[in-house]
């Protein structure tokens, strides 16, 4: 299982932001709602085989949302329409056992420290300044963990160290956070699809084929 962590600084622990203005009043859940979108969403489907958890720290205890690929439902392209789904899950009381929200969507009071994910596989983190990603052997079932437009503390940077985690950039420029998940994504489908003259791109029949 390929898995992406987000880390959200400022990112809301309540429901209590207008979905009208989403940047403006959940501590930028705009960009974990982007990340989402670059994690599993297909031009004609969800990937399955992602799971996805995101650290809200905005506000009191911090609380993960986790998003898995293999049961999710009702997810959409649009931010507003996951913004949603994350407004529902943190509408529950968040407790140290996951709790489901919505099928695929779970919530648990806990913080980066706290993911148990990263006992055992292998963990990356995206930093500008990590080895070329196109010459590393990837895990198929790595851990990628990201920052929002803040980035990740030096304490969140020592959690990693402790896990051993790698750390990988996607190229020369510093990007946001959803394209990076983008390009790891894309990097892992051709690496499973070598064979494929454009390296695992679906094609698409029309009738005449
Ligand atoms: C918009 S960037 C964060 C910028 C923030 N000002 C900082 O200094 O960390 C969001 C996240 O995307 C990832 N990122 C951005 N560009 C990257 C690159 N070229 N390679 C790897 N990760 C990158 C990092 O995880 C970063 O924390």
């Amino acid at each position: 299982m390929r898995s992406f962590v987000v880390v959200g600084n400022l990112a809301t622990t309540t429901p209590d932001f207008s979905l009208e203005d989403i940047p403006g009043t959940s501590g930028r859940i705009d960009i974990l709602c982007r990340c989402i979108n670059s994690a599993f969403v297909l031009s004609h489907g969800i990937r399955r085989d992602v799971d996805a958890y995101l650290i809200l720290r905005g506000g009191g205890a911090a609380k993960t949302i986790h998003l898995r690929g293999r049961d999710l439902r009702h997810l959409n392209p649009d931010e507003r329409t996951t913004a949603a789904l994350l407004k529902k899950a943190l509408a529950l009381e968040a407790e140290s056992r996951w709790t489901k929200s919505t099928p695929g969507i779970f919530v648990r009071a806990g913080d980066l420290a706290d993911l148990s994910i990263f006992r055992g596989g292998t963990t990356y983190y995206l930093r500008e300044d990590g080895s070329d990603h196109r010459g590393l052997p990837l895990a198929r079932d790595g851990t990628f963990v990201l920052g929002d437009h803040i980035g990740l503390s030096e304490a969140d940077e020592a959690i990693l160290a402790g896990l051993g985690a790698e750390i990988v950039s996607v190229g020369p420029k510093s990007l946001h956070a959803d394209h990076c998940i983008v390009l790891i994504n894309n990097e892992l489908d051709r690496r499973e699809v070598p064979s494929h003259p454009a390296g695992g791109r679906e094609r698409r029949t029309n009738g005449d084929e």
